[in-house]
């Protein structure tokens, strides 16, 4: 008797790496677009069962536009030690931090391009998609590397964090414009939880203590190592930037769980944080994710008091923004729904949180985005265009759509048809080919 297989969904991964040259075009691609669209994501090799979502295998998933046209689309998995070797992240008790899944982000800093999973260093990777390796910025790197850097505009320097798994083990991280890594400093922090990402302002760090927290017994049963415990209390850590001698300061907030900040910056004494903010998470099935809110800290640093407010009640997830507005006031969120019991929305939302309002674009029944990611094409915060992949459900094939930022009520600018499935990631960027990647 033979077995049918499971009907394809948004999630099922790809079995196999293609290459396809000169896709079909529906609308027209900006022609001052020139670079490639890369997108990470867990995609589990055949055969393999991880124990949970963020832990399967890192795959890339890159479209080339140039000249108007879609020049060629390519997948492959990102061949880490984990990938090629089958090496164990725990050797003799210790953690092998140049072993990694890799599948969480991509981002372009100095000559590099590096592929990111928030638990070990770094991959080098090259635009055609083919891995260099595990990288630790020339030896300068002890710890984990977040997957969710950040690029000061004003300085040109990337900042980032790792979390190691003992408690206390907090350490900032700044690279400079060229890719140097030139300070590590530690943070005090209470236990080792998840932290995925943080903020950056002008001239602050913020790290969010919150309380989703490493549990070594879980591990080593081979269980998802990270649980709920609104117990442990939940802070926000104020750093300065440019000086490590003011201690940090620990501000109590309500348990909640935030995955991603969409910006944060500076107003007077006080720090303003927009969130894609989980009331809790993982309570009950860490397999599930519960409904979002987008909510804004406005966080009193004299005081020692944050001020939550609800900027909209929709189920939203990878917030992002015009890039060129880290750290600085903003007035755009781009964020893509997600049901409350993990089903895909249709829909990519546009946030305006200066007037409230909200605009959408909704791909119709059947379509479901992944993130998507702001490209400038002029002066003016929302004068540009969204990029992402959006899983067709009736053909099992995705498409690569270019959606035109300042209006989204527009049919699409312009839509690639791919001849294969893009299951949904995580994060992905734009690496223009200005970006200068060795
Ligand atoms: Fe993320």
């Amino acid at each position: 008797m033979t077995v049918a297989a499971a009907p394809a969904t948004y999630r099922t991964p790809v079995s196999e790496e293609i290459d396809a040259f000169d896709l079909e075009v529906e609308g027209a691609l900006p022609p001052e677009l020139s670079g490639d669209y890369i997108r990470n994501g867990p995609n589990p090799r055949p055969g393999e069962t991880p124990r949970h979502l963020f832990f399967g295998d890192g795959m890339l998933h890159g479209i080339r536009i140039a000249g108007g046209k879609a020049v060629a689309y390519r997948n492959r998995w990102v061949r880490t030690r984990a990938f090629v070797e089958n090496a164990p992240f725990v050797r003799r008790g210790k953690i092998d931090l140049t072993v990694a899944v890799a599948n969480t982000n991509i981002v372009a800093h100095g000559s590099k391009l590096l592929a990111l999973v928030e638990s070990s260093f770094p991959t080098t990777v090259h635009r055609d998609l083919t891995t260099g390796g595990p990288y630790d910025f020339d030896g300068a790197l002890k710890t984990p590397f977040t997957a969710h850097p950040k690029a000061c505009p004003q300085t040109g320097e990337l900042h980032a964090f790792g979390i190691g798994l003992m408690p206390g083990a907090l350490t900032y991280h700044r690279i400079d414009a060229a890719g140097a890594l030139v300070e590590s400093r530690p943070i005090p922090v209470k236990g080792p939880t998840m932290m995925h990402d943080f903020a950056l302002t002008r001239s602050h760090a913020v790290f969010m203590d919150l309380p989703i927290v490493f549990d070594v017994v879980r591990a080593l049963l081979g269980k998802t190592p990270y649980v709920w415990k609104p117990k442990y209390g939940a802070r926000l850590g104020i750093v300065k930037r440019n000086d490590p001698s003011v201690p940090v300061r620990w501000i109590e907030i309500d348990p909640c769980y935030v995955f991603h900040v969409a910006n944060a910056y500076d107003d007077g004494e006080g720090i303003v944080m927009d969130v894609v903010h989980y009331k809790e998470l993982w309570a009950k099935d860490a397999g599930s994710f519960d409904p979002t809110t987008l909510r804004r800290w406005t966080i009193d640093t004299v005081a020692g008091r944050v001020r939550e407010t609800l900027l909209d009640q929709r189920s939203i997830e990878f917030p992002r923004i015009d890039e060129r507005l880290t750290g600085a006031p903003h007035r755009y969120i781009y964020a893509v729904g997600v049901g409350a019991t993990g089903e895909g929305r249709t829909a990519i939302d546009k946030f305006d949180v200066v007037s409230g309002s909200v605009t959408t674009h909704d791909f119709g029944p059947g379509h479901v985005p992944g993130e998507a990611v702001f490209v400038p094409a002029a002066s003016g915060e929302d004068a540009g265009w969204l990029m992402c992949y959006v899983y067709d459900a009736a053909r099992d094939r995705s498409d690569f759509v270019v959606l035109d930022a300042s209006d989204m009520s527009a049919q699409p600018v312009a839509t690639v048809h791919l001849r294969v499935r893009v299951p949904l990631g995580f994060h992905g960027n734009w690496i223009s080919d200005d970006a200068n990647i060795a």
